[in-house]
């Protein structure tokens, strides 16, 4: 399998534990949460409707969106609670030495 091509987005020391940063890669707003289960990156755009997700709160691995309370698994972009029934779309991430790294493919295939 080809390897995903990871860009660097952010120092780690921008993000503490339970914070989240919103970037930009390649024309997508991407939010990257950091918890003690590590890093993830997901689209930052909620699915129900337009929200920017990482104005909303991280509590532990549960992201909730900022204008209606719909929260996701921020491990798997999976739903937790209403009214999103999409899951968000997430993406690879890794931490190399202070530099975050993402890479659009979804984490799966960089397993
Ligand atoms: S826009 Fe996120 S829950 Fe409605």
């Amino acid at each position: 399998m080809q390897e995903p091509e990871f860009h660097r987005i952010a120092s780690a020391a921008q993000i503490a534990e339970g914070k989240m940063l919103e970037v930009e890669l390649e024309g997508r707003s991407i939010v990257i949460c950091r918890t003690r289960d590590g890093w993830h990156a997901l689209d930052n755009v909620c699915t129900h409707a337009y929200a920017k997700m990482h104005e909303g709160r991280l509590r532990g691995n549960r992201l909730i969106c900022p204008l209606h309370g719909a929260s996701f698994d921020c491990r798997t972009g999976a739903v937790l609670g209403a009214p999103a029934i999409t899951p968000l779309k997430t993406y690879a991430v890794r931490c190399v030495g202070d530099d975050v790294e993402v890479a659009l493919q979804p984490p799966s295939s960089a397993k």
